[in-house]
This record gives structure tokens, C-alpha cells and sequence, in this order.
């Protein structure tokens, strides 16, 4: 196991890449902890869960509302949870976001810490101190930003994911490669996704790479005041389609990727968006669908980019490289 510590403004993060799930006892007692996570995670690790405090959810984005938030805090008031427990988040992006939230407004905040069981989690979702829910159609309209104060890394979790899932997950390491990374996008072109499947080192190193990417930009500008924004690169139209879709969080924003690198190109010169696609599709992503115009409209302006009539707009100046743009919104009108 390797440990990196990462300071942000209020707490240091303790990475701990190469680990085993059973590595948490070594810094969480079982008394005190409580491991939130969802019924197929708990389905496909039963084993690992036995002997610690387990809430179990119900799985799936729909269910990342006000009201689960309050049956987790109704179920820490039923096994007299205070404010020295440790809440400990074991899954995808879902669980992770609600754990994070409610260890943060539980008893006015109690420590906790994540164990990312989808590829998505762990290069992306579990990092960065946001935490939400989703309100309506609003995806993360309300939370919080409170850093985890470790972050498990156990690959092997990995196995049991189905191939959609690990997709999903590529989403966001094409992105990351894409905005601030020219190298891995080089080294993503000449591998796949059966590669890092078959490959635990590959992956292990892939996964480091990319969690410690994001955990530097947020570091960097911990409450999105400038770099950070970078990271949205594909999310505004992504985030507008994915719930009106129906599409998986990586396809959307896979979509939404490709969407912006035409955008660059057409008003910033960006000459890399066929390559862009082309890497999209070779990790079994989409780079189209079909949309109500008017509806992603709606959603889009009312996406927290919004500033007064224009939205700060993320597009690539080159591979590896973005910037952080504002557009009108009828310029976004005529472009979707
Ligand atoms: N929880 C994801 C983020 O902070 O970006």
C-alpha cells in the first residue's frame, strides 16, 4: 500500500493506492464506523461488510434525494452515532456524494472516508469535496464541499463491474487526458479498454494517475473559482442530457465532450476534435444522441455555470490543454 497526502483547505487526504478493503481496520474502529453503501455492492461483497455497522440503499442516482438522506440520519439516530463516529462510503459516485453530505451536516459534521468501488469513483467522483443530491432534475443542486479524510483504493473491487461500468469510468480519464494530460491521451489512443481490464499494474497506475489529476486541480482551487471549472469540460451539455436521456453519467458526458470540441474548433480554432472522437469511441463511449433541444436548453441555463446571460463554457485549445470561456446564451442556443 502507498500512502499520498493531499492538503486541502480544511483537511489532509489520505490516498491509499494499492490497499485491500480490509486495510480499514487498521485506521477506522469498527465500533465507531459505519460503512453506508448500496444493495448491489453489499450483494457482490458480503464478505467484506461482516462485523462493521452497515447501512444499506437502495442503488441507483434516483435514489440520491433529501429523502434518503433523511432514512441514513434516522438510522444513525437509531444506533446512537456522535459526533467522534466515522461514516465510511462504500461504492460509486451515489453513495460516496450522500455519504459525504451527511457526514457533513450530521451532527454539524463527523469525519468519514470512501472506498470507491467503480472506475468512475475512484478517478473521479470520490475526489473533490463535493457532495450532493440531485433535486428534481437538477443533478447535485444541493451540498456541501468537505473533503474525505482518506480515500481506499482496492482495484480488485473492480472485477465484479459490468463492461458498461468500466466505460463509464473512461469518460472521465479521457477528460482528464483531454483538458490537462497530452500524454495519457497518446497512451490511451494505443490501449483499450480489455487492456486495463486484463492489466491490475496498467490499472493500478492508470487509476493513481488519474485520482491524483484531479486531486491536484481541486487543491489548486478547492470551490471552483477558476481551474477547477476545468474539470466540467463535456458536464454542460452532459449534465442537460443525462437525466433526460436516461444515459449513464460517462455517456453523457462523453456527448457532452464531443459536442465541446466542436465548439472549439469552431470558435477557438481547436484542431483535435476528430481525434477526440475517434478516442471517445474506441472505449465504447457516444459522441451523439438524440435530444429535446428546448428542454436541454432549460436544464443548461439553469446549471450552476451560469452567470448573469452567459455561461462559463469549457473548450480545448489542444489536446491537453483547456480553457475556461464565457458564452452568451444564445450563441449555446444556436450550437445545441
Ligand atoms: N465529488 C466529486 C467532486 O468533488 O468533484
Amino acid at each position: 500500500m502507498q500512502t499520498r497526502k493531499v492538503s486541502f483547505s480544511r483537511q489532509t487526504t489520505n490516498f491509499y493506492f494499492g490497499a485491500t478493503f480490509s486495510d480499514i481496520k487498521n485506521f477506522s474502529s469498527q465500533k465507531t464506523t459505519v460503512l453506508i453503501t448500496d444493495e448491489n455492492v453489499f450483494a457482490a461483497h458480503k464478505k467484506l461488510f461482516k462485523s462493521w455497522n452497515v447501512i444499506v440503499l437502495d442503488p441507483g442516482e434516483e435514489y440520491k434525494v433529501q429523502a434518503t438522506v433523511d432514512s441514513i440520519i434516522q438510522q444513525l439516530i437509531e444506533m446512537k452515532a456522535d459526533r467522534t463516529w466515522t461514516l465510511i462510503g462504500v461504492g460509486g459516485g451515489v453513495i460516496t456524494d450522500m455519504t459525504g453530505y451527511v457526514a457533513s451536516v450530521f451532527l454539524r459534521g463527523l469525519s468519514f472516508g470512501f472506498v470507491p468501488t467503480t472506475l468512475l469513483g475512484m478517478v473521479d467522483a470520490a475526489i473533490g469535496g463535493k457532495n450532493g443530491i440531485d433535486v428534481g432534475l437538477f443533478k447535485n443542486m444541493v451540498g456541501t464541499i468537505t473533503q474525505p479524510s482518506f480515500l481506499l483504493y482496492d482495484v480488485s473491487l473492480l472485477k465484479t463491474l459490468p463492461d458498461n461500468e468500466w466505460y463509464n469510468g473512461f469518460a472521465e480519464i479521457i477528460k482528464h487526458a483531454a483538458i490537462m494530460d497530452a500524454a495519457m491521451f497518446k497512451e490511451l489512443e494505443k490501449r483499450s479498454v480489455s487492456f486495463f481490464q486484463k492489466g491490475k499494474p496498467a490499472l493500478q497506475a492508470l487509476v493513481q494517475r488519474n485520482a491524483l489529476l484531479k486531486a491536484k486541480v481541486v487543491k489548486e482551487d478547492e470551490f471552483e473559482k477558476g481551474r477547477r471549472r476545468l474539470l466540467n469540460f463535456g458536464h454542460t451539455l452532459g449534465h442537460a442530457l443525462e437525466k433526460q436521456c436516461e444515459l449513464m453519467h460517462g455517456e453523457a458526458v462523453a456527448i457532452g465532450m464531443a459536442f465541446a470540441a466542436k465548439l472549439s474548433g469552431d470558435l477557438i480554432g481547436f484542431k483535435g476534435a476528430d481525434r477526440l472522437v475517434r478516442l471517445i469511441e474506441q472505449y465504447h463511449l457516444p459522441v451523439s444522441t438524440h435530444y429535446d433541444k428546448e428542454k436541454a436548453f432549460h436544464l443548461l441555463v439553469s446549471d450552476k455555470k451560469k452567470e448573469g446571460e452567459q455561461i462559463n463554457f469549457i473548450l480545448l485549445e489542444k489536446l491537453g490543454k483547456a480553457v475556461s470561456k464565457k458564452i452568451s446564451l444564445p450563441e449555446i442556443y444556436k450550437a445545441i
